[in-house]
């Protein structure tokens, strides 16, 4: 039987086995970065959990800000290349931590490689203090392919998925899935979130394009935020 946590166990393998494709670092200008800051107005001074953060390039970044920042991942290897911030080897889905210890939470593409996204939602409202700000950035599911804008981008990663060229193998138990604005928003607000905003990041290849510079909701990376309501109306 296919269960969240083997499913999790799976995810975190496969990070484990291709940690050296990820980066460690971010550049001087960055989209998501850039969304992230602006969202989370003053960073000096916040208590900020970077769920799902790899070797932790965004949650550096906000610590040299004057955050103080823990590192949480699931992947031992992406892991030992966060050396530099307080962090944590857990899942997601069950946070070792004290309830609404944090101002906020980040999650840069985390949220869709979880099977059991209802269950981090719900960790992660339980550790934000009430009104704390819940930032994802993840994919549109509705972006064009910025190299064709022609072609719907979740047409080209079907394509690739079925040649063998993304991170799961074709027909596994496990897939990168991408989220339609609304439906994700709705799914924060089944949450207990509120205040929840989508914003279209647009990224320096988008940018050569007039359709991504004009038209938003074609654009690939995409940040939502929304705050956790205070007192515990979820189950
Ligand atoms: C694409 S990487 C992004 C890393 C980092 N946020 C960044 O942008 O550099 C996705 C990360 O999510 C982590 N992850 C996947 N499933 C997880 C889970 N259930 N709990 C915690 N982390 C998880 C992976 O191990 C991986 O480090």
């Amino acid at each position: 039987m296919t269960t969240a946590t083997s499913l999790e166990a799976e995810v975190g393998a496969r990070f484990d086995q291709l940690h050296d494709r990820f980066k460690q670092t971010l550049p001087r200008e960055d989209v998501r970065l850039r969304g992230l800051i602006e969202s989370l107005g003053t960073i000096r001074g916040q208590r900020i959990l970077d769920l799902g953060c790899g070797k932790g390039r965004f949650g550096r970044r906000l610590a040299e800000e004057g955050a103080t920042v823990v590192g949480l991942d699931r992947s031992r290897a992406m892991l030992a290349q966060a050396s530099d911030l307080p962090r944590i080897h857990a899942s997601a889905r069950r946070l070792p931590l004290c309830t609404a210890m944090f101002d906020a939470v980040i999650a840069v593409e985390v949220i869709e490689h979880l099977p059991a996204m209802d269950d981090v939602l719900h960790e992660v409202h339980r550790v934000l203090r009430p009104g704390g700000l819940f930032a994802i950035v993840d994919k549109n599911a509705g972006a064009l392919n910025s190299k064709r804008p022609w072609i719907p981008a979740l047409a080209v990663k079907a394509i690739d998925e079925r040649r063998g060229r993304w991170m799961y193998p074709h027909g596994g138990p496990v897939r990168e899935r991408w989220f339609w604005p609304e439906a994700l928003k709705m799914r924060l607000r089944d949450a207990g979130f509120d205040h929840l905003r989508v914003t279209h990041l647009l990224s320096p290849r988008e940018a050569a394009w007039a359709v991504f510079r004009r038209v938003p909701r074609t654009r690939l990376l995409t940040l939502w935020t929304a705050r956790a309501l205070g007192g515990s109306n979820v189950g």
